[in-house]
């Protein structure tokens, strides 16, 4: 190879240990896997490491849920993480958990040198406190009404309804979405990293062509609007490191999250597997480091992490790829649509490699979200894979098995064709290079096309037929297996699994970048089967089927609000006795009329008739109903809850809906027969 051997790390962002994986996360790591099991191919030494994020609140509470330590949780997560990447042909060379001791160390390291070097500072800052529970809270475990546009039930830092954005304290009625509790304000010292040191830095960052032109651009913005401080530090009770020197401090999870690769790559080193930690992550080293990542943490991964690493004497990354976010036919993912599709439950019905190919045929190097079009999913999947490419060796291999004993004639008859396919590995490899696969699927399947014309036109199954044509159909089952065999090596980072079923039916090593450069002739092949099947109509409804249910049995425990967005499931609150569940009374009430309310953005106005009389319930599901869609439907409400006063007229209970919010709101709709005032148990 021409090129000399380079010596590459790339991560890919670390998820979160409170949730499974999803099709959403798998773009990413695919997208990842994909360039470097590419870099591999071209005989780089190219090493791919992750690991679970495993601090913060969400992790802290949802353990408390369950009733189990957090270690426990992420333990068990990670075991789930790792099952679901190994399935998918992740090929991580090191997995890790930024809650290990590497990680500690390092984290500890970079915030001293910070620390020392005059870029941490500490105030005291007033935040809200959740009186009962005993800590502090996050923004996004306060709950209140919008002080702009009076929307109810809104988080602490912005209003879903009218977009606003505020600050805690100024939310009307704030109640702790942990206790219910109504939050005081409390003072406490926290720790702030001084972003501003690194302007000069990180102006000449910018410009260094290290990420996206969009992404430049949106930093560009961050940039002139301010280099704020940013707070590294939350008070006890929090899962995560203590801050050095500072007891009952912890290190914020986005502190230790970036860390957490070097972490994972310190802790391969450790186990002396030839690589040097200081040679990749000394601040002048010749190694390359690239972070692929999501666009939501941009920020994070192209200010702070470049900053800190500065400031603490190591290198930054040659580059930041971000990419778009993932939709299902067209839209957001969606629970009850039941395209919020977990790895696992892809896995249980299809093949893994088809996703891994849909992916790749839709990905480019830009940060535009991508589409999986399930009708599109099948037809691609179908038309390229089984109706292209192995269709081509399904054509040639009965031949050489039953005339030819297996055995490939000497030489190729068409060399002219040959080496338009080899060179055209030149062009394929460069769109690789640029994470531009659609185009590389494309002009594989363009060569994949080319194969097909050639047998066509050259139709092996009317020259099998004639006499003393022996030779002519070996050389042109010869020249459609080694066209294959090409096109199999440039697929190869997309689709392992098959390439390793290819290897065996051609009976050789496994295939690297250059390897068809050297035709297969004078050589003995296996039996073929088949290498890949259709895409069945029906596994897909069954997936689809599948994660509807997987939404049904989480309804009950996901608030009807949970936030919409990244697909992280809303952390559950606290856990309750039987006895208060019991206390609640569970109606079936019937609609008789449902009214917009004059100023409010997401509430209508319910008249629930439950046997004895109605009642008057202001319920935020504007965004999913009209009310006229409600008007004489059954549904069910909590009858005994304490009349509430709300701006617009007083409350009498509450309805139950599930879904994760916006349009996706559903109303729980009991069979005909229930009747109005029937008790629901
Ligand atoms: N823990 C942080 C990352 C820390 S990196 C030092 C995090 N975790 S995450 O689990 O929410 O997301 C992991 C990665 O998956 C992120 O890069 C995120 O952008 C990506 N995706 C999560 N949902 C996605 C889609 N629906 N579509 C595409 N990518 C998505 O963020
Ligand atoms: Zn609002």
């Amino acid at each position: 190879m021409s090129e000399h051997k380079r010596k590459i790390l790339i991560t890919s962002a670390l998820p979160y240990a409170n949730g499974p994986i999803h099709l959403g996360h798998l773009v990413e790591y695919i997208q990842t896997d994909i360039w470097s099991r590419f870099q591999k191919m071209r005989g780089h030494d190219c090493t791919y490491v992750c690991a679970d994020d495993a601090h913060g609140t969400p992790i802290m509470l949802r353990a408390q849920n369950e009733g189990i330590e957090p270690e426990q949780l992420i333990a068990r997560i990670a075991k789930e993480h790792q099952a679901d990447f190994a399935d998918f042909a992740i090929a991580f060379d090191n997995y890790h958990s930024t809650h290990s001791p590497e990680n500690r160390e390092l984290a500890s390291l970079i915030y001293k040198r910070l620390r020392d070097g005059g870029h941490i500072e500490t105030r005291t800052i007033t935040q809200a406190y959740d009186p009962e529970k005993e800590m502090f809270l996050p923004d996004r475990f306060i709950k209140g009404t919008c002080p702009k546009c009076g929307a109810e039930d809104q988080y602490g830092d912005n209003c879903e309804a009218c977009g606003a954005t505020y600050s805690p304290t100024e939310l009307k009625n704030a109640v702790s979405a942990i206790s219910g509790a109504k939050p005081i304000e409390k003072e406490s010292e926290h720790h702030f990293f001084r972003l501003a040191d690194f302007e000069g830095m990180l102006s000449y960052w910018i410009k260094g062509e290290h990420m996206q032109p969009e992404i430049a651009h949106k930093l560009k913005e961050w940039f002139e609007s301010g280099l704020q401080d940013w707070d590294i530090s939350r008070d006890a009770p929090y899962f995560g490191f203590e801050i050095p020197g500072a007891p009952g401090k912890y290190f914020y999870v986005w502190l230790d999250a970036p860390i957490g690769y070097m972490a994972s790559f310190k802790n391969l080193c450790n186990d002396s597997d030839g690589h040097d930690f200081n040679e990749y992550w000394s601040a002048n080293s010749k190694t390359e480091l690239y972070h692929f990542i999501g666009k939501d943490i941009a920020y994070f991964h192209t200010l702070f992490w470049p900053a800190m690493l500065t400031g603490s004497g190591f290198r930054t990354p040659n580059a930041v790829y971000c990419h778009g976010f993932l939709t299902v036919n067209g839209a957001k993912m969606s629970k009850s649509r039941g395209t919020f599709i977990m790895a696992r439950t892809y896995l249980d019905h299809l093949n893994p490699e088809y996703l891994r190919y849909y992916f790749a045929a839709k990905l480019s190097s830009g940060i535009d979200d991508i589409d999986l079009n399930l009708e599109d999913f099948q037809a691609r999947v179908n038309s390229d894979l089984v109706g292209k490419v192995v269709n081509i060796a399904s054509r040639c291999a009965g031949f050489i098995a039953k005339r030819f004993d297996g055995h490939l004639s000497s030489s190729l008859c068409e060399p002219g064709l040959h080496r338009e396919f080899v060179e055209a590995g030149g062009t394929i490899a460069r769109h690789y290079e640029k994470r531009e696969y659609g185009h590389a699927m494309r002009t594989i399947m363009a060569l994949a096309d080319r194969a097909n014309v050639y047998i066509d036109e050259a139709k092996p199954w009317v020259v099998a037929k004639e006499e003393g044509k022996d030779a002519e159909l070996h050389d042109i089952c010869t020249m459609g297996i080694n066209l294959f065999h090409i096109l199999m090596t440039y697929l190869k980072p997309v689709l392992p699994t098959t390439a390793e079923l290819a290897e065996a039916f051609l009976n050789i090593k496994p295939m690297n970048w250059n390897n068809y450069e050297f035709p297969l002739t004078s050589h003995t092949i296996n039996q073929f089967t088949p290498l890949m099947t259709r895409v069945e109509p029906e596994r897909v409804e069954a997936m689809l089927e599948a994660s509807k249910q997987h939404l049904e049995k989480t309804a009950a425990a996901t608030p009807a609000t949970a936030k919409k967005g990244s697909g992280n499931i809303e952390p559950i609150g606290e856990t309750i006795q039987y006895d208060d569940f019991a206390k609640i009374d569970l109606r079936i009430a019937k609609i008789v009329k449902a009214e917009h309310v004059e100023g409010a953005d997401k509430l209508l106005q319910l008249t629930l008739d439950i046997g004895d009389g109605t009642r008057n319930v202001f319920a935020g599901i504007k965004s999913a109903y009209a009310p006229e869609d409600l008007e004489g439907k059954l549904t069910v409400m909590v009858a005994n809850l304490a009349p509430r006063k709300m701006r617009f007229g007083m409350s009498e209970g509450m309805v139950l809906a599930a879904g994760p919010g916006g349009k996706d709101l559903f109303i729980l709709n009991p069979d005909e027969g229930a009747l109005p005032g029937m008790r629901v148990k």
